[in-house]
């Protein structure tokens, strides 16, 4: 499996300790920046990573910043990407087995690498159940 991940300045610290995490599972990670704390916006590496996944470039992703929101929402706009935001395990993994989310998003200044490997685990080892929840994840990628 291959992650992309990406961030902005308020994220990319956590970011790194996913980094570890990932790469401690036997996950190839692709970083698409950013690569320092200086001030970028978040707009372009949400974007650049929903693009990786539905590309075929990285099977899924993750993206930190400040509080997630924004970069999840970048993440978004890009079409046929399922970004998440989970503030729980049980919301992570929900996140697959339900919505089959292909992104997850963490704000660096809401969660401690910790606590975001966890649910990210959570994500990692759920199966989407198909079912009823294909129907509606169709209705979601005809949006
Ligand atoms: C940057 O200061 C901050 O606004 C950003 O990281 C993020 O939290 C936006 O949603």
């Amino acid at each position: 499996m291959k992650i992309a991940v990406g961030s902005d300045h308020g994220g990319y610290g956590l970011k790194l300790g996913i980094i570890e995490h990932l790469k401690e599972r036997g996950i190839e990670v692709e970083d698409l920046g950013c690569y320092s704390e200086e001030s970028v916006d978040y707009p372009e590496y949400g974007v650049a990573v929903g693009e990786a996944v539905v590309n075929g470039k990285a099977d899924r992703g993750i993206v930190c910043c400040g509080t997630g929101l924004g970069i999840s929402m970048a993440a978004n706009k890009v079409h046929g990407v399922r970004c998440a935001v989970p503030s729980n395990v049980f919301m992570a993994e929900m996140a697959r087995r339900h919505n089959d989310a292909n992104v997850l998003a963490f704000g660096g200044r809401v969660f401690t690498a910790g606590q975001a490997c966890e649910m990210i685990d959570a994500w990692l080892d759920a199966e989407f159940e198909g079912g009823r929840h294909q129907r509606r994840v169709d209705k979601l990628n005809a949006l």
